[in-house]
């Protein structure tokens, strides 16, 4: 039995004061559920003020992004030893508001990807597809494919210490999500092409679901067999729904 993950995923919201509102909520209505895992991935200023807050308090934290590169003469970079200097667990990788706006590569996100692991963090690996892609019945091609770049690079073993999310593209921030049979469709196929080169990885490999996850939809969507929780944006932000999901998951 994979034990439930709810991942946080505020973007770039919040400032100190209405994170330390966040932060106390969450740890006065999340810390007693004891049968899921709770990560709050913070823009990365605000790292310190996490790992103060939420030390012992059951509810872990990390990053929405990293650098490829370990050290070096990189602007405005963040590296995977810099986020682990503030104890963060977790780091979201590839998301498509970073794919899209920032132009990642597959290639990027692989390497981020290994790089986050090289540093003890687990990367939670976003894929998914675009609406136009969904229309045209190819997106377990295109899912395939983003896992392909790390899979064909590294090994499926990779995925022992890592977290992938299906994300489709169409779902998030627009209020429509998946309906919970097409996100298990695609979190079983995600599941197959980890156990085509490795069973054990996959049995363990925990799936997140995001996409305008809501406390009305979680319950359906957690019930699913091959989904292990949700990676929530919108809905994080305000601790009663954050709270409603996380107990749709425990
Ligand atoms: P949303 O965002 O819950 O606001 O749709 C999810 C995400 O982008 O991780």
């Amino acid at each position: 039995m994979r034990r439930k993950l709810i991942v946080a995923n505020w973007k770039m919201h919040g400032n100190l004061a209405s994170n330390k509102q966040l932060l106390a909520a969450y740890i006065e209505k999340l810390s007693q559920l004891k049968n899921i895992d709770v990560v709050v991935c913070v823009p990365y200023p605000y790292l310190a003020q996490a790992q103060s807050m939420l030390q012992n308090t059951g509810i872990a934290w990390g990053a929405q992004n990293l650098s490829k590169d370990a050290v070096g003469a990189f602007t405005g970079e963040v590296s995977a030893s810099m986020l682990k200097d503030f104890g963060a667990t977790h780091v979201i990788i590839g998301h498509s508001e970073r794919a899209t706006a920032y132009c990642e590569s597959d290639e990027n996100i692989a390497t981020k990807f290994i790089q986050a692991q090289q540093h003890g963090l687990t990367p939670i690996l976003c894929v998914g597809e675009t609406l136009i892609e969904r229309e045209a019945g190819v997106m377990q091609m295109v899912v395939g494919k983003q896992l392909d770049t790390i899979i064909n690079r590294y090994g499926a073993a990779v995925f022992a210490n890592a977290v992938v999310a299906y994300e489709p593209i169409w779902a998030i921030g627009t209020g429509l999500a998946a309906s919970s049979e097409q996100a298990q469709s695609m979190h079983k196929f995600i599941r197959g092409k980890v156990a085509a080169q490795d069973i054990t990885t996959s049995t363990s490999l925990k799936i997140l679901y995001g996409g305008s996850v809501k406390p009305k939809n979680a319950v359906q969507l957690f019930a699913m067999q091959d989904i292990d929780g949700g990676l929530i944006g919108k809905c994080s932000l305000n601790a009663q729904e954050f709270e409603l999901i996380c107990r749709a998951a425990a």
